[in-house]
């Protein structure tokens, strides 16, 4: 099998910085008379300019993990690292797609407006928040909606509003938490090539987290496989497919079928309860 063949560097993206590190990280939810230990203990490092996925179980500590990340949860133990700064607060240089997108937008504002709104936070000028605001619009297929309100919209459309709305910020990390978990398997499909597409044309790293074994191994250059819970990592898989990838020919290869089969074992494992620490949950 291909799986431990590293693929060759993209050469325009500095893969050798980390932007992302997350170090011993711990999170146990205390209260209401009892504790939850949701992620044990992990380590991994993304560097600048890669698109990671990370699946796990449902149930895993996917959203908590993700939420650590971004500063909205106080961790138990351990530490993330954002470019070189230990996060302790939702940091400037990160955005975040929720998989929630209809409670994530402000119904009262249009397409634009709501894009517009981080880069007024951000204390960019009017000129160039139009700018921005417009690129991210034609990037996401957008530019006949920019001044719908979002609930005129389909919820794939909403869903790339949102996405347009944490492009257009320039993150250095773009976070996703299962951001395509409600919409359609045609609009999925199509949020999935527009995710690779965005990656490459704004050269951001991205952190996707999602259950579904065939969109990480479609989507990621990595992939993440995570325990059951309490959470540790059981794998890191190289994905070794071509980097120019496409919905129809990509998924019916025989390499996306292996690694596919490969992490679909591990998770099998992760939900009997393996666990690489040898401990039980
Ligand atoms: N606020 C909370 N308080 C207590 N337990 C929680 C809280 N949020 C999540 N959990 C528990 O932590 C575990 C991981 O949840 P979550 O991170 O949402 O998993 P995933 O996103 O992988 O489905 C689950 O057992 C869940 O019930
Ligand atoms: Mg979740």
């Amino acid at each position: 099998m291909s799986i431990d063949t590293t693929p060759a560097p993209r050469e325009r993206i500095d893969t050798t910085t980390p932007a992302l590190d997350v170090r011993g990280l711990k999170k146990v939810y205390t209260g209401h008379g009892r504790d939850v230990e949701a992620v044990r203990n992990l380590t991994f490092t993304i560097r600048s300019g890669e698109l990671v996925c990370i699946v796990g179980p449902s149930g895993a500590g996917k959203t908590t993990l993700l939420r650590c990340i971004s500063g909205l949860l106080d961790v138990t133990d351990g530490e993330v690292v954002l470019d070189g700064k230990k996060v302790t607060e939702p940091p400037p240089g990160m955005a975040v797609v929720f998989q929630e997108y209809g409670r994530s937008l402000f119904p009262w504002l249009t397409v634009r407006q709501n894009i517009e709104l981080p880069l007024k936070e951000k204390g960019l000028k009017k000129a160039e928040r139009a700018e921005k605001v417009q690129t991210a619009i034609d990037a996401v297929g957008l530019t006949d909606s920019a001044d719908a309100h979002p609930w005129q919209l389909s919820g794939g459309m909403q869903q790339r509003v949102a996405i347009a709305r944490a492009v257009a910020y320039e993150p250095s990390v773009l976070l996703m938490d299962e951001p395509f978990a409600a919409v359609d398997a045609q609009t999925r499909a199509d949020l999935e090539d527009l995710v690779r597409d965005l990656w490459h044309k704004f050269k951001v790293t991205v952190l996707f987290v999602t259950h579904d074994i065939d969109e990480a191994v479609y989507l990621g250059e990595r992939v993440l496989v995570l325990s059951h819970r309490p959470t540790v990592i059981l794998e890191d898989v190289k994905i070794t497919l071509p980097d120019e990838r496409s919905q129809l020919e990509t998924r019916s290869t025989k390499e996306f079928a292996d690694l596919r089969h490969h992490v679909y074992e591990q998770i099998q494992k992760a939900k009997q309860g393996f666990r690489p620490d040898g401990d039980t949950a």
